[in-house]
């Protein structure tokens, strides 16, 4: 018998371009994603049986814990990729990232599922690891690539980038969720078509030396459009906290998180506890950006 426990992190979505959809809907986009430290915690055990069989759990009650989990199909696509039929694989999540928050959350925890179980039953070559994530959803081959990329393509294609030197965001979690198909079908509707330059490349390079308030008149994200059309009440936030906070203030991935950066982590923390005492009906938090991996906390047996 094994078991492994492994930190699952969240992202942001630092810089999201996005250009219009393909015969199969899907989105072209140019995003720069960094990690950050809010993460889950994801624990395995993995035992020899005469048949498979994936086990799940989490304590909080809206993760779902049948064949539709992240974890589950995670788990599902790299056994029937190993022909590996003798397993008993136990999961617990430790769920701490709000779930329909453009924090990439689930696709986090599929991308350290197959990590943890490549670490216990592979190798298998990046490039079937590469191709499993891509399966499984567009966000999840950035968890293999951390701690900073560019990817392109529907979110699949990743190439590595600096980490910027901001060290510090400020995440506020607004009361809701936006779902992030119903994110892109109203941008569709209300950007038909996106200008010809929406996906150029930008310098990554430069970008990651700048300081926290040249950095943020770099970085837009198109979907904030949208996400500002299905909850109005997400745009008056947004320009409520960046007058509270004395700087910009952007969306990440399809919301309905927003951002703030800090060059100093002890900045962004004080700023946090400021705006949790002053602004009702939110959550905030300080994270650090840039550094955190899918990464085993510790292992036994
Ligand atoms: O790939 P993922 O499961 O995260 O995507 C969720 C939904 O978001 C897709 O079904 C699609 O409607 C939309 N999407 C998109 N273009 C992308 C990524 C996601 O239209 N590049």
């Amino acid at each position: 018998m094994h078991f492994v426990r492994y930190s699952s992190p969240s992202k942001i979505n630092l810089h999201l371009c996005v250009g219009g959809p393909d015969a199969s809907g899907f989105h072209a986009l140019r995003s720069w994603f960094v990690t950050t430290d809010l993460a889950d915690e994801l624990h395995c055990t993995v035992a020899l049986a005469p048949e498979s069989e994936i086990r799940f759990s989490c304590v909080d009650a809206s993760i779902p814990s049948d064949a539709s989990n992240l974890v589950v199909r995670a788990a599902r696509c790299y056994l029937d990729a190993t022909q590996s039929e003798r397993f008993v694989i136990d999961f617990e999540l430790t769920k701490r990232i709000p779930v329909g928050a453009g924090l990439g959350g689930g696709s986090g925890n599929a991308a350290t599922t197959l990590v943890l179980l490549d670490r216990l039953l592979g190798p298998l070559p990046a490039s079937s690891l590469n191709a499993m994530a891509a399966s499984l959803g567009s966000d999840v081959p950035f968890f293999l690539r951390t701690p900073s990329a560019i990817a392109t393509g529907r979110g699949e294609q990743l190439s590595p980038a600096p980490p910027p030197r901001v060290e510090a965001a400020l995440l506020c979690f607004p009361p809701f969720a936006i779902p992030t198909p119903a994110a892109y079908r109203t941008l569709d509707r209300v950007r038909p078509t996106p200008a010809a330059d929406t996906l150029d490349a930008f310098d990554v390079d430069a970008w990651s030396r700048l300081g926290a308030a040249e950095l943020m008149s770099c970085l837009r994200n198109d979907l904030e459009i949208a996400a500002f059309a299905l909850q109005p009440s997400l745009d008056d936030l947004r320009i409520a906290l960046e007058r509270r906070l004395d700087r910009g203030v952007r969306m990440t991935g399809s919301g309905s998180t927003l951002f703030a950066l800090y060059d100093d982590f002890d900045e962004a923390n004080a700023a946090a506890a400021r705006v949790a005492d002053e602004v009702t009906g939110v959550r905030v938090r300080a994270v650090r950006i840039g550094r955190a991996s899918v990464s085993p906390i510790e292992a036994a047996g």
